[in-house]
């Protein structure tokens, strides 16, 4: 271990009293700040090293570093960049530094820590805030252990954009899913006290737009209005604000000319201001330094003045703040006031995670190893996550699917499994698909080595049923991971025509961080299952799922377009003066060479029954623009087997002023139901959820008619419209 020489406290340290309240224990400690001090606490190192940044930190210019992970000597890893021993680099901040603020730890912990989840957009497929807080729960706790304080997650950008390879690490397209699922994960990351040792901070992220990069192009440029940002783009955020999300990470992209690390009306104003939102708005990697590549500061001093102006508080690892705050200040160009919200910020997140009291994260003896319970928990994820989007009735396997061939790429690459941004989960800890179904089949399985396909296809030949594991690997989506061409990577397809020739049953397990062009495929197997990248269970999930010993029940976050020509498709298109409604294919203003539907809809996914919908009924046909009406709808199982049905409520306002989605989805129920069970789904539908932003970009209900629909998927739906009317005509 770091031999550190603590240096006693010179000067009594008053807000170390745990019983003031926070704002006055910041008082207190901002009143003895330096400004070298206050601009240190604006500063994110990447990869502290206890050794050699004993000084810089002794001398309070580091506020906090990122990517660190272990909390004493002899977690090194081999990657050389994953420095341990956080402990010790701590002791320099608490024991060695005058005013002993301690360091604050961030990594990110994005779908679990060991214990490796689905991918956000699997874990958006089981439309469970639950599955999501149970998810983010153990991985804080797992990360914990290592010393982790602070994840950056979850990322909430809306996205169209199966190109953009970050649409893997979304909650998926539409606001009210991924601001609920956020608040899941939000919740489970940092719990009612986020200074309990087993919770960390989460960080909402990237504020805001960066979903619309051009042509899907990663930190491409945004055009975009502030009114489709507000009624679209920005609220998963105000959702993960309201949640309580300590931290938000400002966005790589510029909107229409102004880069997001600079944009004092959105970051300031609107979320700072507006919103209430009284934590710390973190750059992105780099992204002052970035302002000056953007070409809209001449030099690094100027993008350290335009960042703090627009309010971004902490400095990821661009070195701006450090380098030139104090002088900026000094000079007069930046008011001080500026730099003391920053670091009044920092410290407030400091002090609620509890790190003046808790500084250090060593626990003697503590595992964060995979155990039985949160292998389950990631199982209940994993299954959830898996989306049957064809079956021709060849699934669930049972005897009569004789000899079943197993092949593909993912047939036991464990590391391709985990999905993107993963940096402690462990591939040889991965249950793969050849691990499970050799266990649940035996003798009647075959597994055929992926990667020549010829093989597998005289394999194929042989077998009574094949089961071909497609897909991209997961170093294909994820940051900076962008395609122009959302197809099948080369070969799949070949080898899925080829072995659809032998006329046998075949069953396509898509594994994908992104809506792919999955046309062909569903024209040529029997049945389809998309599973993302489903994490440490990723093969027992798949065994549940084809033999029917779990009920297929993840629905698709995101639409699944018919080509890639077809980008942008989501639910959320506005009116056209032309195209009214999202279930017809009009021709004009569309395109003329291809039908316009999505291949797959948002919110699509079977089972292995069949559910009627009943028309939607209301309670009351009126309601005022401050009250609610419940609407109900039967859904009743009609097959043999029970299922966990995923009850959508979309509407669509006929009347505004701006142009307003198609559809929308505002809500859904996760519905249990026994073969032949009826059961009444009631829905508390308030006026307060058609609320948009209006022409003059303020919040507004409408007097007039809404429709709502119900359905299994966003296009398939039963319209029942509701008027609402003002409370004054009512009373
Ligand atoms: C850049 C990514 O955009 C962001 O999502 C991530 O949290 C940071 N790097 C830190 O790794």
């Amino acid at each position: 271990m770091t031999d550190v020489t603590a240096t006693p406290p010179t000067q009594p340290r008053p807000w170390l009293d745990a019983t003031l309240p926070v704002e006055e224990r910041i008082d207190l400690l901002m009143a003895e700040m330096t400004l070298a001090e206050k601009v240190g606490q604006t500063h994110q190192v990447a990869n502290i090293n206890p050794d050699d940044d004993a000084a810089e930190i002794a001398s309070g210019r580091i506020s906090s570093s990122l990517y660190a992970s272990g909390a004493t000597a002899g977690n090194e890893r081999d990657e050389g960049v994953l420095v341990g021993n956080i402990d010790a680099a701590q002791r320099h901040a608490v024991e060695g530094s005058r005013l002993g603020i301690p360091l604050l730890f961030g990594r990110d912990v994005i779908h679990g820590h060991r214990t490796v989840a689905p991918i956000p957009l699997g874990i958006a497929a089981s439309f469970d805030p639950d599955v999501a807080e149970e998810i983010g729960e153990i991985a804080a706790r797992e990360a914990a252990v290592d010393g982790v304080a602070w994840t950056f997650t979850p990322m909430v950008d809306i996205s169209e954009e199966p190109r953009w390879g970050r649409v893997a690490e979304s909650l998926g397209e539409t606001p009210v899913l991924s601001g609920r699922l956020a608040a899941g994960l939000i919740r489970g990351f940092q719990g009612d006290d986020p200074s309990d040792p087993d919770r960390l901070a989460a960080c909402a992220k990237h504020f805001a737009g960066y979903g619309l990069a051009a042509g899907g192009r990663d930190y491409d440029t945004v055009s975009v209005g502030e009114n489709t940002l507000r009624n679209l783009h920005l609220r998963p955020f105000r959702s993960a604000v309201d949640a309580g999300v300590l931290t938000v990470m400002a966005a790589f992209n510029d909107i229409d000319g102004i880069p997001m690390h600079a944009h004092e009306h959105l970051v300031r104003e609107v979320l700072k201001g507006e919103w209430g939102f009284d934590g710390v708005v973190v750059a992105d990697w780099n992204g002052i330094g970035q302002i000056v590549f953007q070409g809209v500061a001449a030099d690094k001093r100027e993008a350290a003045a335009l960042a703090i102006r627009a309010g971004v508080d902490l400095d990821m690892v661009s070195g701006t703040y450090l380098e030139h705050l104090e002088e900026l200040v000094e000079s007069g160009e930046v008011d001080l006031a500026l730099v003391d919200d920053a670091v009044r910020r920092v410290l407030r997140l400091k002090f609620r995670l509890g790190l003046f009291e808790r500084p250090y994260a060593a626990r003697p003896g503590a595992s964060n190893a995979p155990t039985p319970s949160t292998r389950a928990a990631a199982l209940r994820a994993a299954q959830a996550a898996h989306v049957l989007v064809k079956n021709d009735g060849v699934l669930p396997l049972g005897d009569e699917a004789g000899k079943v061939l197993l092949s593909g790429p993912f047939v036991d690459d464990g590391d391709a499994l985990l999905g993107t941004w993963v940096l402690d989960g462990r591939g040889e800890e991965v249950v793969t698909p050849e691990a499970a179904l050799r266990e649940r089949l035996g003798d009647r399985v075959t597994v055929a080595d992926g990667r020549f396909p010829d093989v597998t296809l005289m394999q194929a030949r042989a077998a009574d049923t094949s089961v071909l594991l497609l897909g991209e690997h997961r170093s294909r989506s994820g940051e900076a991971q962008s395609v122009v061409d959302i197809g099948l990577p080369p070969g799949q397809l070949e080898l899925v025509r080829a072995a659809a020739a032998f006329g046998k049953p075949l069953v396509a397990v898509v594994y994908t961080g992104r809506p792919l062009d999955l046309t062909e495929l569903l024209d040529l197997a029997d049945a389809v299952l998309v599973v993302w990248h489903p994490g440490v269970e990723a093969g027992t999930a798949l065994a549940d799922i084809l033999l029917g010993d779990a009920e297929p029940h993840g629905r698709l976050p995101m639409t699944f377009p018919l080509s890639t020509g077809h980008i942008p498709t989501s639910t959320h298109q506005r009116r056209t003066g032309r195209l009214i409604r999202a279930d017809v294919d009009h021709q004009e203003g569309r395109y003329i060479d291809a039908l316009t539907y999505p291949r797959l809809p948002f919110g699509f996914g079977l089972s292995y029954t069949t559910v009627d919908y009943g028309a939607p009924v209301l309670s009351s046909p009126t309601m005022t623009t401050d009250g609610s009406t419940t609407l109900t709808v039967t859904v009743t199982n009609t097959g043999e087997r029970p299922c966990r049905e995923v009850v959508q409520l979309y509407f669509r306002d006929p009347v505004a002023q701006v142009t307003r989605p198609l559809v929308e989805l505002t809500d859904w129920a996760l519905v249990d139901l026994e073969p032949g069970q009826a059961r009444e789904v009631t829905f508390d539908v308030q006026a307060s959820r058609f609320a948009y932003a209006g022409r003059d970009l303020t919040t507004r209900v409408d007097e007039g008619e809404i429709v709502l629909l119900t359905g299994p998927d966003a296009a398939r739906l039963q319209p029942v419209s509701v008027t609402i009317t003002s409370p004054k005509a009512s009373s």
